[in-house]
């Protein structure tokens, strides 16, 4: 597959992951119109992206200097400021199938026929989701991973509706950002979240049944398996909020293998989040 860079491209949505996959486009040579809900929202993602640029540009990641980068993103506060001639719009708010469909759905009015149209669900069925849509062929799961610009993975996620013309497409553009694509049939949890899941509530219930401590549960995948960070430590960098959501959900699509154990209930309805609320299985002071 030949790599290829949208020419302009949508975000629907400027948080934690709308606001790297803009910056990721971007970088890579599209201008892209980033969809925040007010005016301090989309000054928070601008001074977000800012940031995140001075730092790739410290370490010499980008090709051309943060302004110029910065210079090809615009902000609107509606989905009706997209523009029509957008090879690409990727939906990138909360994991709310509501929402989602709302909008996917506002979009596909002011878009050309030409557009594809993407959602970085994490977990929701695309084909659900495509139900608000005209033109489901046109559509498709974009899951990229979180920090965006560093991640070397874009997840495709293709329900039978979807055109071929339409996947190699985004394939071209996944290449186009330098990243790698797994593509996968539109199932609960697609392989990322399926197996990563399967794996973080395995190690909480080992921590529940007092088989060994977080620390030497992460270990025994890092040192011995030779996984970049331990299951725990990772469900705490996610959020024990997160995961639970996707846990109910696999468990409800998937069955009883998923059904999230207790000490992870537990920790959520005491505020134990992870990292964002400064402790999970471990401590976090920064
Ligand atoms: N955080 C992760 O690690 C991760 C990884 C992969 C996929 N995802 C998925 O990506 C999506 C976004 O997650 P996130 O972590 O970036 O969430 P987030 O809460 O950081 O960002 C969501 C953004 O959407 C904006 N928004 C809400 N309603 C809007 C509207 N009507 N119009 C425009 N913008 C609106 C919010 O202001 C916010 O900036 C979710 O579906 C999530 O499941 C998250």
């Amino acid at each position: 597959m030949s790599a290829a860079v949208p020419r302009r491209a949508g975000v629907i949505g400027g948080g934690r992951m709308g606001a790297g996959i803009a910056q990721s486009f971007a970088t890579a040579g599209a201008a892209v119109t980033v969809v925040e809900q007010d005016e301090a929202a989309a000054a928070k993602v601008r001074e977000r992206i800012a940031g995140s640029l001075e730092r790739a540009a410290g370490r010499g990641l980008l090709p051309a200097a943060p302004e110029e980068i910065l210079g090809r993103l615009a902000f609107v506060g509606d989905v009706a400021g997209l523009p029509a001639d957008a090879d690409l719009v990727v939906e990138a708010v909360p994991e709310n199938a509501g929402l989602k469909a709302k909008l996917l759905a506002a979009a596909e009015r002011v878009v050309g026929a030409d557009t594809v149209l993407a959602t970085n669900t994490s977990s929701l069925s695309i084909t659900e989701l495509s139900a608000s849509l005209a033109r489901p062929d046109r559509f498709l799961g974009m899951h990229f991973f979180n920090p965006v610009p560093a991640s070397a993975l874009v997840e495709l996620v293709v329900p039978e509706a979807t055109g071929r013309a339409v996947v190699d497409r985004a394939l071209a553009w996944t290449a186009g950002l330098g990243k790698k694509d797994v593509v996968v049939k539109d199932s609960p949890g697609f392989a990322s979240s399926r197996l990563g899941v399967a794996l973080g509530l395995e190690a909480i219930r080992m921590v529940e049944e007092g088989v060994a401590a977080p620390e030497a549960i992460d270990d025994a995948m890092t040192l011995g398996y030779k996984h970049p960070m331990g299951p725990l430590r990772l469900t705490d960098l996610v959020g024990l909020d997160v995961r639970l959501a996707i846990a109910e959900y696999l468990h409800r699509t998937l069955g009883e293998r998923f059904a999230p154990p207790a000490l992870l209930r537990e920790k959520v309805a005491r505020g134990e989040l992870g990292r964002s609320s400064g402790r999970g299985f471990y401590t976090w002071d920064d």
